[in-house]
């Protein structure tokens, strides 16, 4: 069902990606190294969980071996800060399960009040016009921004709807003109002041705040970039090119140095019907009806009719949480594809770095390097400035190149000799925009063709073909970038391409996590160097690697989506998707020291849930609970959960904080 809503069914479609690019495999490392040589002798035995002993083949074991000597068992006192609770075992309870000495509350739930004039929520009762002034449903990413004294501006995504869950009787083939406004009202983004407790990390909304807002399927955008104006971009509804309405499929996003959020507009290819062009069909937009039938209520949604208006989603959007009266932006110099999530770093001279990730079985990532300067300092001149600064810039797309020899990526997870799926790395330019014009780097392609049609300029330039590109954010404490890639049961099925260093597992169930550093770590390096930080599943599996870390105590993990940091640089994770059994989850883990790899769940979800937007403070931890009940075969009248108030309720997507009972710093 999550597949079937959130995605528009992605991964039972073809893969898109079907250009000829090599993969990290077909290059072959010039010579290993020394150690690696070494460790290849090795032979040694690993004893399971389970009590069975097995052969691991020599990198894989030495590796072992290395690693426990490497890490000799910690005391309790060397878990790091940020990281001392005690993991929650994995289960499948229809909560949100925390570590003992915990507190939880639900900050905010699909439905409540916002702005002013906004009806409480009445689900037998729903309108348009009430959901447009209420919290939208499926919250994603969230930011938490500085306010005063107590209070926090909270902003959510609202990624998708799933109306067999929100109307009762929802019949998927004939939805009503009101079910299908209300879903536009439901999608987009939500900004709502939050006032935290003095003597806890409980956060209550303040409903009704002037600076509370919505932003919908509907709302007006500013086109802004190099491909703004673009006859490609334009529709009978705005010859312009420059004004869009409404975003879609809000995934993660990031938050700006400058006081902005970044959110992705993922998955929009769904919401399109009656596509037939090879550009289209490289975003997967369908060539029938779509799921939810709006192009009935717009015909915007119908490409047959309105060619263009599907190249005006697949950006990343910019919102000024600060100002309610401001326009969001759709930032075209950041590229065209289905954007997970935004993040930035700045160079030494203050110009923003922005990771992307392109979230397809087989897709790239990619980075934007602003030529402009943030400017510090809250004058409106200063905020339109800095508003721009994703305007002018280069944007590349990452190609990886392992250096262990081909042969010895199995497709089983099994590490190479050298006893790390790592190598190098380039970042090839695609395209710069300047004040005066953009200019392709991309044979065969105007800047105007790569900024819109992206996915085909890194066809083009010989991309690194990954395992859905999730989350990619740098951790502020060390510049180190983690790339999240979710899982890719295609890898290697068929005709597609097979297991290289960089994506070592066939039919990848379980997802792993991509660190990468840039060359003298300086964000605006073109080159870089990577390592597999984590292979995940169960950690009795032998294709799984917890950055070297002894595995016996590891919490299992499957399907990484989110990451994000808290205050002392541990990388913390969100699941979608888990495949181990248990609910999804958030999970903690150091990314330095002997405890590296030392993987602690933190939380898991209610039935049906994904854990996302996680917001790790000194004080509270903040997930965003999204498509609670979202199992096959729920409706409204057959709940598959009823979270968060149970029983004879409907099942509501929420946002939850989560502190210490005793007050003190979270993992402290
Ligand atoms: Fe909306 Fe890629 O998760
Ligand atoms: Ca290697
Ligand atoms: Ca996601
Ligand atoms: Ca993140």
């Amino acid at each position: 069902m999550t597949c079937r809503f959130r995605c528009g069914d992605a991964c039972f479609h073809e893969v898109p990606n079907t250009s000829a690019n090599e993969y990290v495999g077909d290059v072959i490392a010039d010579a290993l190294s020394r150690r690696s040589v070494m460790r290849a002798a090795a032979v040694v035995t690993v004893v399971t969980a389970a009590g069975t002993a097995v052969n691991v083949a020599g990198a894989q074991g030495a590796e072992a071996a290395t690693a426990a000597s490497r890490h000799p068992r910690p005391s309790h006192s060397a878990v790091p800060r940020g990281l001392r609770f005690t993991s929650v075992e994995p289960n499948t309870a229809d909560t949100v399960t925390i570590p003992g000495g915990y507190s939880q509350n639900v900050v905010i739930r699909w439905g409540e009040p916002i702005l002013r004039g906004a009806p409480a929520f009445d689900p037998e009762h729903q309108t348009a016009a009430a959901q447009a002034g209420q919290f939208g449903y499926n919250n994603d990413f969230l930011a938490l921004l500085p306010l005063h004294g107590n209070q926090k501006l909270l902003v959510a995504n609202h990624e998708y709807t799933d109306e067999i869950l929100m109307f009762r009787g929802y019949d998927a083939a004939n939805p009503t003109r009101e079910q299908v406004e209300i879903a536009w009202a439901a999608h987009g983004l939500s900004a709502v002041v939050v006032e935290g407790d003095r003597r806890t990390g409980k956060l209550t909304p303040v409903l009704r705040h002037p600076l509370n807002r919505r932003v919908t399927a509907t709302t007006e955008f500013r086109i802004t970039g190099p491909a703004a104006g673009s006859a490609l971009l334009k529709t009978s509804v705005d010859p312009t090119g420059r004004k869009a309405y409404g975003t879609l499929n809000n995934c993660s996003g990031g938050t700006t140095p400058w006081g902005t959020t970044l959110h992705g507009e993922e998955n929009f290819n769904q919401y399109f019907a009656n596509a037939s062009r090879d550009t289209d069909k490289r975003y997967g937009i369908g060539t029938g009806a779509s799921e939810r039938k709006w192009e009935r209520f717009d015909k915007r949604f119908d490409v047959a009719q309105e060619p263009n208006e599907v190249h005006r989603f697949g950006y990343v959007v910019e919102f000024d949480p600060y100002d309610p009266s401001s326009t969001p932006r759709k930032h075209t110099a950041l590229g065209r594809f289905k954007h997970e999530a935004a993040t930035v770093r700045l160079t030494s001279d203050g110009r923003p770095v922005v990771y992307t990730g392109d979230d397809e079985r087989f897709d790239y990532f990619y980075k934007f390097v602003s030529s402009k300067r943030m400017r510090h300092g809250d004058s409106r001149s200063v905020r339109e400035h800095n508003l721009s600064l994703l305007d002018e810039g280069t944007l590349y797309v990452a190609k990886l190149t392992g250096d262990s020899p081909a042969i010895e990526i199995d497709g089983s997870g099994k590490l190479p000799a050298d006893g790390e799926f790592d190598g190098s790395g380039t970042w090839i330019p695609l395209a710069t925009a300047t004040a005066k014009g953009a200019v392709s780097h991309v044979d065969g392609m105007t800047a105007e063709e790569v900024f819109v049609f992206t996915r085909l300029a890194g066809d083009k330039v010989g991309a690194t073909k990954m395992d859905r590109p999730e989350d990619i954010e740098p951790n502020p404490t060390s510049g180190k970038v983690y790339v999240a890639l979710t899982n890719n049961t295609n890898r290697g099925v068929g005709s597609n391409a097979k297991a290289d260093e960089a994506n070592p597992r066939n039919a990848n169930k379980h997802g792993h996590i991509l660190e990468l550093t840039e060359r003298r770590n300086r964000p605006e390096s073109t080159e870089f160097a990577w390592l597999l930080f984590l292979v995940a599943g169960d950690p009795d599996d032998p294709a799984t690697y917890f950055a070297g870390f002894p595995k016996d105590d590891v919490s299992p993990i499957s399907c990484p989506d989110n990451v994000a940091f808290d205050p002392h640089g541990n990388l913390w994770i969100s699941t979608d998707g888990a495949q181990l059994g248990s609910h999804d989850g958030l999970f903690g883990v150091a990314t330095k020291g002997a405890r590296r790899g030392d993987l602690k769940q933190f939380l898991t979800v209610p039935t049906g849930a994904e854990t996302c937007g996680p917001v790790i403070g000194e004080r509270q931890v903040l997930v965003a609970v999204q498509h609670p009940g979202e199992i096959t075969g729920a409706t409204v009248e057959s709940p598959a959960s009823t979270w968060p108030d149970g029983p004879g309720t409907y099942v509501r997507p929420a946002v939850v904080a989560v502190w210490r009972k005793d007050g003190c710093d979270i993992g402290s």
